[in-house]
């Protein structure tokens, strides 16, 4: 099998498809509140069609697939497209973003499906503040549906909380000790402050060292190995005797644009090879028109930056990332 390699000599093998722009939360750092509108139905790639992208795609390198959205488990059937991308020869790995609010009564359809591993989001463990920080009561505990996910099979479990100053810092704590009984990754995220976001400003981002310093009094942290697939950017830390592992991830503070390995593909179809910045290229007409993807997207990699300047950029000034597909 081929591997492809951009102009900076990184190894693509890692799409991240978003399969819907909508979500059933509107998280404070994601979207906002009011006022959205949604791709037209017809503009969205069908699960054939993502397939399809897929199927042309492995061939030339590409190995692990990621499921993004907006919530990827609101759109009907995903089981379907599980199912589809798992037929792909060559893919190796699927995963899937979600924020777990549908997790305990789809986790075992999606294993079944072929789904290998799930990222979670998971910004508080109170009900109230749940419901504020994601802007909709819709009910949901964290705890129950990471358990349901690793009852399931899915493996491993990593939960992501994005830390905002003054908002959720004060359970650090209680996130961390989570990873002392059960084998989950916790990876605390520095918040990025982009897109359209009124409530969220830079003051808001709590740096990952201060993360580390918070939750020393927890116990002896210790650097530990990614978990088993993990290939992500997070550096990890395990606390002695602890079944699961920290994560944290610094978006803010540094970027890893030198070992980046991955592309987006927008829910419309279009290919983007940075998350910030304005590079794609449109996959869904030529698919339609019958075309071969395979040049557009040598070509796609050969443009793909070497890096993005998000510490650079003003607040306001990048889309936000459940438009980019996370
Ligand atoms: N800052 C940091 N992380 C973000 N995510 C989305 N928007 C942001 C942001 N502004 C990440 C979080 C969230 C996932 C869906 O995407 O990890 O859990
Ligand atoms: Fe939805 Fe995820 Fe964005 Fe929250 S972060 S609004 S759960 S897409």
């Amino acid at each position: 099998m081929k591997t492809l390699v951009d102009q900076f000599g990184r190894r693509i093998e890692y799409l991240r498809i978003s399969v819907t722009d909508r979500c059933n939360f509107r998280c404070l750092y994601c979207m906002p509140s009011e006022g959205l509108e949604w791709l037209p139905k017809h503009d969205i790639l069908s699960y054939e069609e993502i397939a399809a992208i897929v199927g042309q795609l492995a061939p030339l390198g590409l190995r692990r697939v990621r499921i993004t959205g907006g919530e990827p488990t609101i759109r009907p059937q995903l089981e379907r497209l599980i199912t589809m991308v798992r037929a792909v020869a060559g893919i190796e790995d699927i995963a899937l973003s979600t924020n777990g609010v549908k997790l305990e009564a789809m986790a075992d359809t999606l294993r079944a499906a072929g789904l290998d591993r799930i990222n979670m989001s998971a910004d508080s463990l109170r009900p109230e503040r749940i419901a504020a920080i994601a802007r909709r009561s819709i009910p949901f505990d964290p705890v129950g549906a990471a358990l349901a996910a690793q009852r399931a099979g899915l493996d491993p479990i990593k939960i992501n909380v994005v830390v905002m100053r003054g908002i959720n810092d004060d359970e650090l704590e209680d996130f961390a000790r989570l990873t002392l009984q059960h084998a989950w990754h916790v990876r605390f995220i520095e918040l990025m402050p982009v897109g359209d976001l009124r409530s969220l400003t830079w003051e808001h981002v709590v740096p990952s060292d201060e993360v580390l310093a918070r939750i020393a009094p927890l116990g002896t942290l210790r650097p530990a190995t990614a978990p088993r697939r993990g290939n992500g950017p997070a550096r990890y830390y395990r606390f002695d005797g602890a079944a699961g592992t920290i994560g944290l991830i610094t978006p803010m503070t540094h970027t890893y644009c030198d070992t980046c390995n991955r592309v987006r593909l927008t829910a419309d179809g279009r290919l983007r090879t940075c998350l910030f910045g304005d590079h794609e290229v449109n996959l869904r007409d030529p698919l339609r028109r019958g075309e071969d993807l395979v040049p557009l997207y040598v070509q796609a990699l050969a443009e793909k930056p070497r890096e993005h300047a998000l510490l650079q950029m003003k607040v306001g000034g990048l889309r936000a990332l459940s438009e980019v597909g996370g």
